[in-house]
């Protein structure tokens, strides 16, 4: 067996070779089932097919065999699900099953490529599919990028919609019963950022700050890697109004707002079918890069995804609306108490600390806004990742240009900062390590960065440096992530 130790703990990864976007997550009868772009014979990024693998509690997860292969129209690239409650389509005669509406992508030698869309069903929660016999459902003449729909049930105008890239842009249909298609509108021209291919698109609602009677519309568009940019590929959104047929935005063209400040949260979208007395949203992005993705240390497989994260909009302490994100709340049940201290000095977290090896960890801090303090996460010898907060800029930081493997890409080194927005009186952190990541939650999760490294196996070390001898953490814990502790 080959040692792997860059195999999160607790992020999902392939068993074997490639992966790259989350698809068609959806959820059904007790799981939550995520496909995702996989190349089955390769460790580099090839003929994509769909991934498959569930979990009941956002924890552990289970793969389970390849759901869509190739055929005559194309390979499989990304893609939603969507359960067909009330067989719209005529597939479920019995009762409610799985659609997946993913885009065929085809090339020939010697002719243009082409991206259609495309159904296929499943009448045993996901375990089989078929695919429609009238595919492609969906074409378009000039657009070569026609890709990744996304597709949700619009309750207002009873009907389908679906949001996907075209080109520099999104384009947004609706259908009746997911196989005829009508135009609505396109979004995107002169808004946003537009250095990169427009890819994955995603659009629901959200409540601002919990409040039923203030929703707004989020549009997540993931934006591909040009050379010119060193951020590579990442996501964007924007916060508007949707009526059915029309995204509306609430900022101006010049606005740019990311998603994740890292470099290693990409394609992300969000699952389909909660349950309504669950309420959530909930997201998951592929933890890499474009710009680097295909050339990572791999042992066995390559690719991984972020922990599955809750979205919620909440107004700032300027009256502006952000984008927030945090760990899903069952992570917790994955937690073996480590250190928990309150109201230490700087010098005592710090001999706190120093004894502790550990490789996938959940570490928390509320330390006074102002202040600055950085932690050394997998540490050794010379090796370390700083997550720190710099109060004087008001900043959240990672830097690994020391965290290990670095040189497979001359632009994977580097230190990645986030505006903390305008903090209350303390400043909270949550620092998620694992075996070849950091997640960094900061202040709720209004300024996120999620990078990757490639520590030593033995790098296990935590360490702590405050700026000010007088600081005192107004907490600290640490907990052990073991998804057996469960
Ligand atoms: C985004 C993306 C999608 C496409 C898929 C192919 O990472 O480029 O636009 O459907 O990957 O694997």
């Amino acid at each position: 067996m080959t040692k792997q130790n860059y195999r999160g703990l607790y992020h999902f990864s392939p068993k074997e070779k490639w992966m790259n976007d989350p698809n068609g997550m959806v959820y059904f009868k007790g799981e939550y089932h995520l496909f995702f772009q996989h190349h089955p014979k390769g460790l580099t990024w090839g003929t994509m097919h769909w991934g498959h693998a569930v979990t009941k509690d956002l924890v552990t997860w289970e793969e389970l065999e390849i759901a869509l292969a190739p055929d005559e129209f194309g390979t499989i690239f990304s893609g939603s699900a969507v359960v067909d409650w009330h067989n719209t389509t005529g597939f479920f005669e019995e009762e409610p099953g799985l659609v997946a509406i993913f885009t065929h992508h085809l090339e020939v030698p010697g002719s243009p490529l082409v991206e259609t869309q495309s159904l296929a069903y499943s009448k045993d929660r996901g375990r089989t599919w078929t695919k429609h016999e009238g595919n492609p459902v969906l074409k378009h003449d000039s657009y070569l990028d026609f890709r990744d729909p996304k597709v949700f049930w619009h309750y207002e105008t009873e009907r389908w919609i679906m949001i996907l890239a075209c080109g520099q842009t999104v384009c947004l249909y609706h259908s009746p019963d997911l196989k005829s298609w009508t135009f609505g509108s396109e979004f995107g021209a002169g808004i946003g950022f537009h250095g990169g291919v427009w890819e994955c698109p995603d659009l629901f609602p959200l409540n601002v700050d919990g409040d039923a009677s203030r929703q707004k519309w989020i549009l997540l568009v993931s934006i591909g890697d040009d050379p010119a940019y060193a951020e590579g590929s990442r996501t964007q959104y924007f916060t508007g109004n949707f009526d059915g047929l029309t995204f509306t935005p609430d900022q101006e063209s010049n606005t740019v707002r990311w998603l994740d400040h890292g470099r290693d949260n990409y394609a992300g979208v969000s699952w389909s079918d909660i349950p309504r007395e669950d309420g959530r949203r909930l997201f998951i992005g592929w933890m890499s890069n474009w710009k680097y993705a295909n050339l990572t240390p791999a042992e066995g497989f390559r690719g991984a995804m972020t922990l599955p994260r809750e979205l919620k909009l909440q107004t700032g302490k300027d009256g502006g609306i952000t984008l927030v994100q945090k760990p899903v709340q069952e992570l917790e049940s994955a937690r073996v108490p480590v250190l928990a201290l309150a109201n230490v000095t700087g010098a005592e977290a710090v001999q706190a600390l120093g004894s502790l090896q550990l490789d996938s960890y959940e570490l928390n801090v509320v330390i006074p806004s102002g202040s600055s303090l950085a932690f050394k996460v997998r540490t050794a010898g010379l090796e370390e990742t700083v997550v720190g907060v710099n109060g004087v800029r008001g900043e959240l930081y990672v830097d690994r240009t020391k965290s290990g493997l670095h040189d497979f890409h001359e632009q994977f080194r580097g230190v990645h900062t986030a505006k903390l927005q305008s903090p209350g009186e303390s400043i909270d952190l949550h620092i998620y390590v694992d075996r070849s990541s950091v997640e960094v939650f900061a202040n709720g999760g209004q300024a996120v960065i999620t990078d990757l490294i490639y520590p030593d196996a033995e790098s296990k070390g935590i360490s702590l440096a405050a700026d000010d001898d007088g600081l005192v953490l107004a907490s600290l814990t640490v907990y052990a992530l073991s998804p057996s502790a469960k």
